[in-house]
């Protein structure tokens, strides 16, 4: 039997148990499982799965340094004590099977180190899109292709505040409250609504699709506390839909961008149809062309069924291990360096910009000829209404550098009839 110490007994804990706990039916290898340990904070806490009261234990310290004990299975979140218990297991020995992507985006080069030293596995496919499979793919199947964007719709909680936002015209403020209070969005809703947690995941997936590793302060982080109810209608009228997208980009000098922030998205785009808690990602490459990966973000089930799917693999593995094979170059991350990050100024994309300005004659032409003034090009430019307090002015550009872009709107803005500038996303085809 291969025997497994879970770290926490949450939401993803207990899915997990559970699965291990009924496998009939499921991978042959589930079989040779047996819940060893569970480390929990309170012991007498009703729990929604059935273990042998002397499996659980609060003393978690007990667990990573078990010598019965072959696969640590670490769904506790956050960054302490998750890490020193980690690298302590490793230390130990023992393979790593983890969710927590906030610790692998920001500690993932010192947890590889030692986890490569040791010879042991650490395996996250739960960290990112919960249940949908696409860290496995990006290390084996995906990566024959040479990767240039992956970009994805990897936070749940935004997507379905987005998604009402859009169906019903409402404001963020109150589709929040209406979140948290159905549990679609935590009571501190910090980490989803301002990219932070999409930041972690695109993080994790940049360093898998191109091979080396990310800073995670290098990645530039937008949420969507400031969408509001009229850009969504300016984005619906425009044949658009505003989407939170993680988005990691090679440029072909190999260098790297990779940032989060609400972006109009074509409503033809593969990913403008993905709605609710629904998650999903866009993978491109050469000679493969798009791949995408749809499906549950979140949840006990679907994020167990990753966690799951982990320990089958390492389970796998140490089977051909016991063989005599060396350890399995497809399943620990090799990298050996940072990435080089792209220079925001250079890169190259489209703009929505709202602006509110004084009914004066000319106006749509002086915006016109100082963007032009900056090479940028419009595609297109509405004004819906005029009201005695001015008008309102909606540009969408073609593509354009980030610097040109800045410099022109430094410009309009000193135009006598802009009164300010509300919104500026950025747009996707
Ligand atoms: N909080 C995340 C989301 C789920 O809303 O998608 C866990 O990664």
């Amino acid at each position: 039997m291969v025997k497994i110490g879970i770290l926490g007994l949450g939401t993803v804990g207990t899915g997990t148990a559970q699965i291990l706990l009924d496998p009939i039916g499921r991978h042959h290898l589930l079989g040779k499982v047996e819940i060893a340990k569970v480390g929990v904070q309170s012991i007498d806490k009703p729990r929604n799965v059935q273990l042998a009261p002397e499996t659980l234990t609060s003393d978690l310290d007990s667990i990573v340094s078990d010598p019965n004990i072959d696969i640590i299975v670490e769904v506790m979140g956050g960054i302490e004590p998750a890490r020193s218990l980690i690298l302590k297991a490793i230390a130990h020995g023992k393979h790593i099977v983890t969710a927590n992507k906030a610790l692998i985006s920001r500690f993932g080069d010192e947890i590889y180190t030692a986890a490569n030293q040791a010879g042991v596995y650490v395996m996250l496919e739960a960290a990112v899109g919960g249940g949908i499979p696409v860290i496995q793919p990006l290390k084996q199947s995906l990566s024959v292709n040479r990767i240039n964007r992956v970009t994805g719709i990897i936070n749940g909680t935004t997507n379905y505040i987005l998604t009402r936002m859009t169906e019903e015209g409402g404001e963020f403020a109150d589709i929040l409250a209406d979140a948290q209070a159905l549990g679609y969005a935590e009571a501190d809703p910090t980490a989803d609504v301002d990219g932070l947690d999409a930041g972690d995941k695109i993080a994790i997936l940049a360093s898998l699709a191109f091979g080396d590793r990310i800073k995670r302060e290098e990645v530039h982080c937008a949420g969507i506390r400031k969408v509001g109810a009229t850009d969504i209608a300016y984005a619906t009228k425009l044949g658009y839909v505003i989407k939170l997208l993680a988005i990691a980009e090679r440029s072909p000098d190999a260098s790297v961008a990779v940032r989060v922030h609400p972006t109009l998205l074509l409503k033809s785009h593969p990913l403008a149809s993905v709605n609710g808690v629904f998650n999903a990602i866009l993978v491109e490459g050469d000679p493969l062309g798009q791949v995408m990966l749809f499906g549950p973000g979140a949840g006990a089930g679907a994020t167990a069924s990753s966690v799951v799917s982990d320990i089958v693999v390492v389970i796998g593995a140490m089977l051909s291990k016991s063989s005599g094979d060396a350890m399995n170059p497809l399943m620990n991350c090799p990298h050996q360096k940072y990435a080089t990050m792209s220079l925001l100024e250079n890169l190259v994309g489209r703009f929505y910009v709202r602006f509110r300005t004084k009914d004066l004659p000319g106006t749509i032409g002086y915006i016109g000829t100082t963007f032009g003034n900056h090479h940028v090009s419009i595609e297109s430019i509405v004004q819906t209404s005029v009201s005695k307090n001015g008008a309102e002015i909606v540009v969408i550009t073609g593509e354009v550098t980030e610097s040109n872009f800045q410099q022109a709107l430094k410009a309009i803005e000193q135009l006598p009839a802009i009164q300010s500038i509300p919104a500026i996303l950025n747009v996707v085809r």
